[in-house]
């Protein structure tokens, strides 16, 4: 059984002022705060055990938001991240909870609109040795870690945040690894910016002939919301779509719902949480939706 983790710590220093007081992550992305979006991939992926990574000064914040994650259908837990000291000591600081499952590792300001379930991203999450890093095409490879791949679409070489990028595939935020992660965060040593890089775990996957990597086509849109252009826009995206389909993105409850994991009766709990929001008044369409046709309405 594979476990998640959501790395929520970080400066936010790309986004100051607006970081100052509240942490990224929970900063709202249209109609629902940003971790919202991580952690409904996770639920769409049917990752049920799951430990959100954040700073001592968050985890306060993060924990009024989600509680145990029981509103979810899912067990949520809680680990600090001291200094932000780099992505890949979320696998150390989750060393514990992982207690050698492979898992899921996602960065809490990184939104997949569209399903990762679907069939050849349902392979990876059974494929248990390795690693799968998930790419997207960019046109500014220099902001991210990239791969480049040859003509059979295998890596050749990872790069993090190249000055001269020799391709455009960036590697988005979700990493699906095997139990060996935590041991190869071990003995990483920090990069010239002082930080344990999520780069070189995935290079030591793929010198050992481990990594696989899968394409992010049109059926998924890949946003990383850590600037304040890509923030914005992320936000208008959403915005767009949800407009245009009647249908919520990264709305936890339905999708715990759909798959089983909460009963009518949680809902109708959860919904009552939300008030007179938007997001309250798609709930309760959800449930009346239940009431008139029956459950799993979509
Ligand atoms: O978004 C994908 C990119 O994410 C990848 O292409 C890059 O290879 C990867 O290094 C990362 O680059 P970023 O520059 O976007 O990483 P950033 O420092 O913004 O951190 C990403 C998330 O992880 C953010 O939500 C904050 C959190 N974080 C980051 C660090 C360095 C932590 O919680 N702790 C940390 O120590």
């Amino acid at each position: 059984m594979r476990k998640g983790i959501i790395l929520a710590g970080g400066a936010g220093s790309r986004l100051l002022p607006l970081t100052f007081a509240v942490t990224k992550q929970l900063l709202p992305i249209y109609d629902k705060p940003m971790i919202y979006y991580p952690l409904s991939t996770l639920l769409d992926l049917g990752i049920n055990d799951i430990l959100l990574i954040s700073t001592e000064d968050d985890k306060s914040q993060f924990k009024k938001l989600l509680g145990d994650g029981s509103n979810f259908g899912i067990k949520l837990s809680y680990e600090t991240q001291k200094r932000p000291n780099g992505i890949a000591e979320g696998l150390i600081i989750g060393e514990k909870f992982l207690s050698n499952h492979p898992c899921v590792f996602i960065l809490g300001d990184n939104l997949f609109v569209g399903s990762m379930s679907q069939y050849k991203f349902r392979k990876e999450i059974e494929n248990k040795k390795g690693a799968t890093i998930f790419t997207y095409k960019v046109n500014d490879p220099q902001r991210y870690g990239i791969v480049t791949l040859n003509k059979k679409s295998k890596p050749l070489n990872i790069t993090e945040k190249p000055k001269q990028p020799t391709s455009n595939n960036a590697i988005t935020g979700i990493y699906f690894y095997d139990n060996n992660a935590v041991q190869i965060a071990k003995t990483l040593k920090p990069s010239s910016r002082n930080e344990l890089e999520i780069t070189d775990i995935n290079q030591n996957y793929l010198n050992n002939n481990l990594l696989r990597v899968m394409v992010l086509d049109n059926d998924i849109t890949w946003l990383d919301a850590g600037t304040i252009s890509s923030f914005y826009e992320a936000s208008n995206m959403i915005s767009v779509i949800e407009k245009r389909t009647g249908k919520k993105i990264g709305c936890l409850e339905e999708l715990a719902y759909l798959q089983n994991k909460i009963s009518l009766k949680d809902l109708i709990k959860s919904r009552n949480r939300y008030g007179s929001s938007d997001y309250g008044f798609y709930l309760q369409k959800i449930i009346e939706n239940h009431v008139k046709l029956g459950p799993k309405i979509e």
